[in-house]
């Protein structure tokens, strides 16, 4: 390669190794961001995608390979180094405090000074305008991090970055957590700021924003460089498929059926948020036999407390619910399971699973007390290692080992096992709430699959997501909520992204 090829890449990683112990996270991956691209890093949870990316932003020390920053080979010993260079990272949770202003999280540890002492917040205040304006960002610099949306705040994460010199940005799944809406208008902005000089690397698991917004993408399987493509001459099902090994099916196969009997009816049900405010506000609505009813919504408009109230882990303040004409209001956990209801709650890891737990007992956690996996209040591990092997096996846990940890699981695996446990006596209704938050492609293809099985076994779903697409392919119906409230209805063809994204939003 000659020297004038070698100055258009800002960033180079060349033969970056990195293992954990006997384990190789990274093998020997090269990967190139040239200046003024959006770079698109694709690969399945544990591909090592988010290792490759703190070793570019000196938080992780490769074990061997080469970093260049504007062709000069670099050693980069902490995040500072990085950051002095030119470097800014977002990580996938923020890392933004909640009680104090925008402004003051953006200044933070780079203070302007008075001086040479005070801290000069109105002089930064300045610049960081100049900032906003340069770059059209709308955010209210006074406002407090906690009452500002999720969107927002990736807004002032990039925002402290451009303020630290950033020309080059790494974004680790940074749409992850926003609404269509918000996505949108992120891509807009990284698509600014890449033609205003910086160059980006984007992590993200959707090879629709892929298609969007990237120029190149780089896929990397097992720690392992797949390719690196050119996105305009790939389309989403090559994408898809460097990136499982495999083919990807991704629309699943519905079989169209009538529906008669209802099965589950909500009635006029309030329910309050942990403040003691009022987060279900007077919601009607039933689901037949099956029938995949949708949830949609941004985060936070109702959706938890009315899944935990159906549960019976949140008081109901009024209002019932019935399963098969049977009124289950304010029963306890376990005689609403008994009666045919199962969840897969949202948060895997606090809600799901005990992590310290082997496989073969977060199977049964739902079920340990009653025959065969107790006689007379004494456990049979005989048969719930049995049980636990055959269904870890049938539900493709990896690997299905029993006496495996439930923390050693990768996300995909963990989420595999929950449903096993969610579905193990065939429930009437199944509540599904985020069933493929984080996960990659392959894993959402078979965890969609297992729902569109349980419908067609005449079976009702309730599918709480933030996800519009999964919205989309899965259900038969869909509500929208807004602020605790069912603000649209829409069935069949009605239910399109454009419809959905601005109801969630609060429009009409
Ligand atoms: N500090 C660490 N110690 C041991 N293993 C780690 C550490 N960080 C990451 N790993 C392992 O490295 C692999 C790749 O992780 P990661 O880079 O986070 O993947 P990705 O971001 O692609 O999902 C995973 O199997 C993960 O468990
Ligand atoms: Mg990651």
């Amino acid at each position: 390669m000659n020297d004038k090829e070698n100055n258009n890449y800002v960033l180079e990683l060349l033969d970056i190794h990195k293992s954990y112990g006997s384990k190789v996270v990274n093998d020997n991956i090269t990967m190139r961001l040239k200046k003024n691209e959006i770079h698109a890093l694709l690969g399945e949870n544990g591909a090592g995608k988010t290792t490759l990316m703190n070793i570019a932003y000196g938080l992780v020390c490769p074990d061997s390979g080469k970093i260049k920053v504007n062709g000069t080979t670099l050693v980069l010993e902490n995040s500072s180094a990085a950051i002095k260079n030119g470097i800014g990272m977002v990580h996938q949770h923020f890392m933004l405090i909640d009680s104090f202003t925008v402004l003051e999280n953006i200044v933070l540890g780079r203070e302007c000074k008075k001086q040479g002492v005070f801290t000069d917040l109105q002089k930064s205040k300045i610049e960081i305008q100049a900032l906003l304006e340069q770059y059209n960002f709308e955010i209210d610099l006074e406002a407090k991090v906690k009452d500002i949306s999720v969107g927002m705040q990736q807004k002032v994460e990039i925002v402290k970055m451009l303020y630290r010199g950033a020309k080059i940005l790494i974004l680790d799944e940074p749409t992850a957590v926003l609404t269509p809406k918000e996505i949108d208008d992120l891509l807009v902005v990284l698509k600014g700021l890449s033609e205003s000089g910086h160059s980006i690397i984007i992590i993200t698991h959707k090879l629709k924003e892929i298609k969007k917004s990237a120029q190149r993408c780089t896929i990397i399987k097992h720690g392992k460089l797949v390719a690196t493509v050119d996105v305009k001459e790939t389309d989403e099902d090559q994408l898809a498929s460097m990136m499982v090994g495999r083919k990807v099916e991704f629309s699943v196969e519905k079989r169209a059926h009538h529906f008669s009997k209802t099965l589950f009816k909500v009635d006029k049900l309030c329910v309050n948020d942990y403040r003691g405010i009022r987060a279900v506000n007077n919601v009607s609505f039933d689901i037949r036999e099956g029938e995949i009813l949708g949830i949609a919504g941004v985060d936070g408009n109702g959706q938890s407390e009315l899944v935990e109230a159906i549960a019976g882990i949140r008081k109901i303040e009024s209002g019932h619910f019935f399963i098969e004409g049977n009124n289950i209001t304010h029963k306890k956990p376990r005689e609403i399971i008994d009666s045919g209801v199962s969840t897969i709650p949202e948060d895997r890891q606090k809600m799901g699973l005990i992590l310290p737990f082997n496989l073969a007992f977060n199977l049964i956690l739902h079920k340990y007390a009653i025959r065969p996996f107790s006689k007379f209040g004494f456990l049979n591990f005989e048969s719930i290692r049995k049980q636990a092997s055959s269904r870890l096996k049938a539900f493709d846990v990896r690997p299905d080992d029993p006496n495996y940890l439930a923390s050693a699981l990768s996300g995909g695996n963990q989420q595999k096992l929950i449903i096993a446990r969610a579905l193990f006596d065939n429930p009437k209704l199944l509540i599904a709430c985020q069933p493929t938050r984080g996960l990659d492609v392959g894993a959402i293809e078979y965890i969609h699959k297992m729902i569109i099985e349980h419908r067609n076994k005449g079976r009702s779903i309730l599918l709480v997501s933030h996800e519009l697409d999964e919205i989309i392919d899965l259900s038969d119906r869909v509500l929208v909520f807004y602020e605790g409230k069912i603000v649209g209805m829409l069935e069949g063809k009605a239910i399109e992204e454009r419809k959905i994204g601005l109801l969630m939003a609060g429009g009409e």
